[in-house]
């Protein structure tokens, strides 16, 4: 059984990602700060498949505790990183924090990574860095663009330090997915998305307005050349996001890759306005939304979706679920959270 080490594996992508390698039979190694998450959430993954991940507490950013966590596990065949801050405000207000917990950590476990045997990693990356690309849907040869926040410009650089090491240390194979827009929950309801406060995602905030939370979301914007005048963005069902980091993880290990640093975009290829998200919030739950348009939000780019060829053809993966799916586990999980 392959020992596969999942850092910030009890966040929203780690979590579902941490049940699908269990699924397939792998051995997880758990690492979490549990500064944006709850032990509880080992509970929902060991509820669901069975097995309970060994987890251990560890803050990435002490690089003498990730050096003893790798001398007591020389065995990890791969690893999944997802640790990182993820607050694009946030990150305008503390660009330092970011930089060090999203790169600093990131540096300290590449160091470890090339000394295993098997140096295999996939890194959380994000269509973030095509910022406002000229061409729908975006293909991962589009151009990156400067980034709007330091949370993104952490994803960039991310891959970058990732591809500059693959250059020089030859037996290290990387994968980076590049995210569109994650949502939803485990079709169960034993594991979804705890946003800390007020959500500035959509769809938490969708189903919180929807469960009494909220009072009434604001659509950020109605007059962008789109379809309704809502920006466009391709939501990706997490489950079919978690089973893309399988996929890939599978793709290092039996040394399907082409290049020792590869890219893949992990989305749906369908592109989807705020109204038709809330339009499929309403089919399927069956309620209707408080909502009102609400002046544009800076640093928003008017669409975004994936083209998913590569990924499709070369990662051999591709999502399943629908916008309606997505958004029915989304709302199965906040009643389940609020005791509706
Ligand atoms: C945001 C981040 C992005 C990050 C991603 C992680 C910004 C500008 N971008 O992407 O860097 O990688 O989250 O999931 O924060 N919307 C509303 N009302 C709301 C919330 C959102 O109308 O209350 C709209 C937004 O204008 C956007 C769409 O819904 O058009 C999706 O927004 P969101 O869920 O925040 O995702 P992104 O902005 O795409």
């Amino acid at each position: 059984m392959k020992k596969i080490l999942v850092t910030g594996g009890l966040g929203f992508i780690g979590s579902h990602t941490v049940v699908e390698l269990q699924n397939e039979g792998f051995e997880v190694l758990l690492i979490d700060d549990l500064s944006n998450s709850s032990e509880s959430v080992l509970d929902g993954i060991t509820s669901i498949t069975g097995k309970k991940p060994t987890f251990t507490k560890l803050d990435l950013k002490e690089r003498s505790s990730v050096e003893n966590f790798f001398k007591q596990h020389e065995d990890i065949s791969g690893v999944i990183h997802f640790a990182a801050s993820k607050a694009v405000g946030e990150s305008v207000e503390k660009p330092l924090l970011y930089y060090e917990n999203n790169l600093n950590t990131l540096i300290y476990i590449l160091k470890e990574v090339i000394g295993l045997k098997d140096s295999n990693i996939i890194f959380s990356s994000s269509c973030t860095v095509y910022g406002q690309a000229e061409k729908m849907p975006i293909t991962e040869q589009a151009p990156t663009q400067p980034a709007e926040s330091p949370y993104g410009n952490t994803k960039q650089i991310g891959e970058e330090i990732i591809k500059d090491t693959c250059r020089a240390s030859v037996h290290l194979k990387a994968i980076a997915l590049r995210y569109f827009n994650p949502i939803g929950a485990h079709s169960s309801a034993k594991i979804g998305e705890l946003p800390i406060g007020v959500p500035q995602n959509l769809v938490p905030f969708i189903t919180q307005t929807a469960a009494g939370l909220r009072d009434c979301l604001s659509v950020f914007g109605d007059d962008y050349p789109t379809k309704d005048g809502t920006c466009i963005r391709d939501y990706i069902h997490v489950v079919d996001l978690a089973k893309a980091h399988v996929i890939a993880l599978k793709r290092l290990l039996n040394k399907d890759n082409t290049s020792n640093f590869e890219t893949f975009n992990i989305g749906t290829g369908v592109g989807s306005s705020v109204l038709e998200v809330i339009k499929s919030f309403e089919n399927v739950s069956g309620k209707s939304l408080n909502y009102k348009i609400a002046p544009r939000r800076e640093g928003d780019v008017i669409s975004a979706f994936a083209d998913t060829e590569k990924a499709n053809t070369k990662l051999g993966w591709k999502a399943q679920s629908s916008l309606d799916d997505a958004m029915r586990s989304a709302w199965k999980w906040e009643q389940k959270i609020r005791n509706l």
